[in-house]
């Protein structure tokens, strides 16, 4: 049995397949929330692998296949810049699907970057608590999350090592990402692991190493961050480009 059996792992040919197979994933996730509770509520993935993955949802192929004044788009992690900042993950969505979607401006929350970190952390979580209309003690449950992978196995903006993954009470943190000389602001795993559904996107051959160590044999998985994404009452799809998954055994 997998370590990570509860988790489905899905090989693409390459990335436009990884893209297609999510878009659609979100198309089917939405429709669903949708139907079942009025709304879908989404926090995004920051990094560069999700910008193809937006550009596509907001083509007119996809775009026009979602109902947005029912979708909540939220952010999982946001770097300490302000908005319209070349490292800001609002700006990368904004460019890539946010400009190009008929979404209504009160449907997106983004995390405030440009304020000072802990300010913008209480206000990320008191906004959650409100959003989500949650009774004293729950927390909140996304439809969906988006999250990519980083080559040390962080994941969000949770890097090994880090305090931030000890977090059992917040709902988000700020960390200082050291080898980045960066300041962040992060959902926590008590968030991530209520979550519905989540969908790693990985790609390329620069992730197979850390693919491998989360899944091989004698992975060290559940140490890494992402092998920490292990959701009480979700379900977790990686979908990972071949040339990522190069280290993974055939099975
Ligand atoms: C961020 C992301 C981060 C990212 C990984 C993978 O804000 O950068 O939240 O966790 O998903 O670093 O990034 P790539 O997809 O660009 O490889």
């Amino acid at each position: 049995m997998s370590k990570f059996t509860e988790h489905e792992i899905i090989v693409c040919q390459d990335i436009e397949e990884l893209n297609r197979k999510a878009a659609e994933r979100f198309i089917a996730l939405a429709a669903d929330a949708i139907s079942r509770s009025g709304r879908f509520t989404v926090a995004l993935s920051g990094g560069s692998t999700p910008k193809a993955l937006y550009s596509l949802i907001a083509s007119p192929a996809y775009r026009e296949r979602l109902d947005w004044s029912r979708i909540h788009l939220f952010w999982g992690d946001e770097r300490c810049v302000p908005p319209d900042h070349a490292e800001s993950n609002f700006r990368m969505v904004q460019e890539s699907l946010l400009s190009r979607i008929p979404i209504p401006s009160e449907n997106i929350h983004r995390m405030m970057g440009e304020k000072e970190p802990e300010q913008a952390r209480q206000e990320y979580e008191e906004y959650l608590k409100q959003s989500f209309r949650l009774p004293p003690g729950e927390v909140p449950r996304f439809d969906l999350i988006l999250l990519g992978l980083g080559e040390d196995g962080h994941t969000a903006s949770l890097f090994p090592g880090s305090a931030a993954l000890n977090e059992k009470e917040h709902w988000v943190a700020t960390v200082y990402v050291k080898k980045l000389k960066a300041q962040r602001l992060t959902l926590t795993l008590p968030v991530i692991n209520a979550a519905a559904q989540i969908i790693f996107l990985v790609a390329g051959q620069s992730k197979s190493a850390i693919v491998k160590k989360l899944f091989g044999a004698d992975s060290v998985g559940y140490e890494l961050p992402a092998g920490k994404v292990r959701p009480a009452n979700g379900i977790v799809t990686w979908l990972i480009t071949q040339d990522a998954a190069a280290g993974l055994a055939v099975t």
